[in-house]
This record gives C-alpha cells, structure tokens and sequence, in this order.
C-alpha cells in the first residue's frame, strides 16, 4: 500500500492502470498515477519507479471518474424527535461503498442559537467518524445582528461558503421574507452560496391541520397537505427575493416538475441559480404514500414530499441531462420503521428523511445514463464536477487531472446490482429503493489516494476523512454576479452620491 522513504516516513503510490479516465469535458484511456493523495500523472503507458510498494489497479474496461461528491446529507441528525440513523461512520462508509468520496452535511442551529456552536458541534461529531472527506453548510434560522456576524466569521475562519435558509417547518427552522432579504444579502456580501428549503411552511401548517380535523392521519396527508404548488411558490419567492439582493441561489432538494420548471425559466432569464434534484426525486415517487403497509409508506416521508406524479423521475432526469438542473445529492436523514412510529397516528409527527447517500450514483447512471438522457460526461458533471465548481472546491476535487485530490471511482458501467437493505452498508432497515436493479457498480473506491473500498472490501478507519475549507466567491458563480456595468438607473443614483458597493445589490432593470 505505501513505500518507505525513510524509518517512519511512508508515500502511498498508486498506480490505476488501462481505465477509461472521464472528466465532465473528456474520456480518455489513459493510466493515472497518485502520489500522496494527490494525481501526480495521467497518460498511457505509466511505469512509475521504483516498483517496490507500489499499488496497481487494473481498471481494463471500466471507468476511472471523480468520486462522488453528495451535497446534501444529515448523518447523525437530532430531527423531529428523534436522531437519523446514520451517523457519520455509517453514513460515509455506505457513500464510499456507493462511489462517493465527500459529503456536505449542515449544521442546524436551534433558533436563537449561536452558528458557530452548532458548526463545532457538527464538527466535533464529524470529525472522529468520517470515512472520507467532508465540509459543513450551515443553517440560518432566525436573524440578528449576531448572526449576521457569526456568518462572517464562519466564511471568513470556518471554510464556510454556503448557508441553508427554511421557507418551511414552522416555529422550528423557518425564517421570513423579511429575514430572507438580509441572509440573503449577508451571503452576497460574503461570497457565499444562499440556499433555500422551498415550501411555504405557513400553508402546510394551514394544510396539515385541515387533514387531520378530516381524520385523514396517516402518510398520505404528509404529501397532500403540500402540493406542488406549496414548494413552486416558494422556490419563486425565493428566486425574487435573491435576485433582488443580486444573490447566487441554489434550491436545495428539487422534488416536483412545478419547482423545477420554476428554476427552468429563470436560469432562462440569466439568474445565477441551480437546483439539486435528489436521489430519491430521481429514483422514486410519491405513490408509495399510499401503500398499503404503513411502514412502507411512512418510509417515504420526507420534506418536501416525493410527488404522486409517477412521470416526475422522468421529468426531472431529462432536466438534469439538459442543464436546467445541475447537482445531484441525496438529503440522506434515515429513520428506521421504529422512529418513523413517532407518526403513527398523525403524519405531522413522522420524522422526515429518506435514504440515498450509498445509491445515488448507480441510480443516476441506471435512470440517466443507461436509459440514455445522459452520457458518461454528464455523469460527472452531475455527480461531482459540478458541485464542486458551486462549492468552490474544483479543481481539487471533481476532476481527474495532475494535482487533483485522489478521491477516485473505478466504475463498472455493465456490471449490475440489485438495491436492497439486507445488502447495503446504510444503518437504516428500509431502502426507497428497494428491489431497484441498477447498471453501473463501483469496483473500487480512492480516498486521497488509498484504495479504501474494493470488491465489496473496506480499509478505512473511522476519523480518516478531513474537513474541506471552501473559500469565499467561487468563481463559477460569482464570475456571473454583477458588479460593474450598472443599468442606467443605478448609475444616475451614483451620481448623487450612492456608493457603487450599494447599488451592485440592486436588482437589474
Ligand atoms: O425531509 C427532509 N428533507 N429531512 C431533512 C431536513 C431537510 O429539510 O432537509
Ligand atoms: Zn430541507
Ligand atoms: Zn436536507
Ligand atoms: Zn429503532
């Protein structure tokens, strides 16, 4: 696994010989040489000296990716209740099982909370457990100047760059327009990402009363006290409210056609906005709510709900294929059939959150890429590249070229596996995707350069993933953010005095 250079001193030397190398912009067979985590060459015909200590993988026929990269989990959650199930070993073992090699997870602060403590309380659960690497979006749920400031802190000495705001679960998380508008504008001023749980909570709080006042108690009511509409009015609101404090928006957890048409229009109109459609929007749907078993059903709650529309999948694949949506995740928050029992007579109490984070990728390239919406380059983009782009890590991670991390997938893409919760290494007893048989099966997984999952194998310790500072202002967003070239109006307001730093939040006319 490693040569000795010296008493103590250990390089690991890998060598990952005749695969198919496939960037978001290129395939390739070509060999690819990593040195200390880190790709030192790619090219054909590697023969790396001296020999000694050297691990070499043949990937002949299979594909050499980025590894994953899920934007979107809650290991370890304390959520309605109750905690989700996995927990950041178990959570980031199954991702590496599954062919990703980093996680951003969030830290939730309650209201009235401090971010940072809630950023070190994440961190201190995260950091002896991961198996690969990490990073930690951060919460806003309540507004002050003190937060205002911890988010300075946070961008400025935490690696943060990106902060999720609720526009749903009322009284517990939710904030309102008004307190949109500034984290919103903090963000801007920050270089950071705004992201959004799009649904208007006040109408599901209004919906979910009425269901239950009908005696409709059990998992249906989760989905139709919140129709499309409910998440397509938020995600707009959303987009306006970010647009007029010129703000990069990313909608978190995409699930129904009317949201993502939504977020379709308005990247047509130039907003820098993306939406991330989840494993499980992707993979399944809403009908399952009315399954006859409650545990089943129950098993599918989570917010906002899978649409009973059973052409959404469909939808929102085609729409990912073509760029009007850019990321994938999983918004993995598992509770087994006991915790999801908290609900058992009224849907509201079901504790929200579904697997995803071990099947994302071989559902993605099944439902994508072998039913032909996408080739093996978008795969990537929408895997990895991408995500790492928005989030400021690229080109350490999401790409395979010379001086990248190591965070590799060989990848199969004619071997198949059947998905089922006897099998996998999530810590949850149900999976949504249960009985799916998916093309497209990790062989092996590289974290900073150690094969840490191979033929079904693992050699990781828990504690061997880091924590990924993100810098401030990516430039893959904020090259598109407007600073100069103001409209006419702004520059008139110039004029009489008003500070270019102000009006480059001004909405464009
Ligand atoms: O149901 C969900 N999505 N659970 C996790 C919390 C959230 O809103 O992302
Ligand atoms: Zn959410
Ligand atoms: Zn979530
Ligand atoms: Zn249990």
């Amino acid at each position: 696994m490693s040569y000795r250079i010296s008493k103590n001193v250990f390089i690991q030397r890998l060598l990952i010989k005749g695969g198919k190398v496939v960037n978001d912009d290129f395939s390739m067979i070509a060999d690819v040489y990593v040195e200390d985590g880190v790709v030192r060459r790619v090219g054909t015909n590697l023969q790396p000296e001296p020999p000694e200590g050297l691990v070499v993988l043949d990937a002949t026929n299979k594909l050499v990716m980025p590894g994953g990269i899920d934007t979107h989990t809650h290991m370890q959650f304390p959520f309605m209740g109750s905690r989700s199930k996995d927990d950041f070993y178990t959570g980031t073992k199954a991702a590496i099982a599954g062919g990703t090699t980093m996680i951003i997870d969030f830290a939730i602060p309650q209201k009235g909370s401090s971010l940072i403590e809630a950023f070190d309380t994440w961190k201190s659960w995260a950091d002896p457990k991961v198996c690969c690497d990490y990073a930690l979006h951060v919460a806003v749920t309540w507004w002050s100047s003190k937060v205002k400031e911890e988010m300075k802190s946070l961008v400025q000495s935490k690696g943060v760059n990106s902060f999720k705001m609720f526009m749903a679960y009322k009284d517990l998380y939710m904030i309102n327009d008004e307190e949109l508008y500034e984290a919103f504008s903090q963000c801007k001023e920050l270089g950071a990402i705004a992201q959004v749980h799009a649904e208007n909570g006040e109408l599901i709080a209004q919906g979910s009363k009425k269901l239950l006042a009908m005696g409709i108690t059990g998992p249906e009511g989760h989905e139709l006290c919140r129709p499309e509409e409910v998440e397509a009015e938020a995600t707009q609101r959303a987009i306006t409210i970010a647009n007029l404090t010129n703000c990069p928006l990313f909608v978190v957890h995409v699930m129904s056609k009317s949201a993502a048409r939504v977020i379709t229009n308005a990247r047509r109109e130039g907003k820098v906005v993306y939406g991330e459609p989840i494993a499980a929007s992707l993979g399944t749907d809403g009908t399952n709510y009315w399954h006859e078993n409650w545990a089943h059903a129950a098993a599918y709650v989570m917010g906002p709900p899978l649409r009973p529309d059973p052409s959404t999948p469909d939808f929102l694949m085609n729409l990912l294929a073509n760029d009007d949506l850019s990321v994938t995740a999983t918004d993995n928050c598992t509770f087994d059939t006991c915790q999801k029992a908290l609900g058992k007579d009224d849907f509201t109490k079901i504790p929200n959150g579904v697997n995803g984070v071990e099947d994302r990728m071989s559902v993605i390239w099944e439902k994508g890429v072998y039913s032909g919406k996408m080739d093996e380059n978008r795969f990537v983009a929408v895997t990895s590249t991408n995500a790492a782009k928005i989030f400021n890590l690229y080109p350490k991670k999401g790409r395979i070229a010379v001086g990248s991390d190591a965070d590799i997938v060989i990848w199969d893409p004619k071997a198949t596996r059947k998905i089922s919760a006897q099998t996998h290494h999530q810590a949850n007893n149900f999976n949504i995707f249960e009985g799916m048989v998916c093309h497209g099966v990790t062989v092996a997984t590289i974290s900073r350069g150690k094969v840490v999952y191979e033929g079904g194998n693992f050699n990781v310790t828990a504690g061997e993933g880091k924590y990924v500072s993100r810098p401030p202002f990516p430039p893959y967003v904020y090259k598109r953010i407007r600073r100069m070239g103001l409209p006419v109006p702004c520059r008139l307001l110039h004029r009489r005095g008003l500070p270019l730093s102000l009006l480059s939040s001004l909405p464009l006319y």
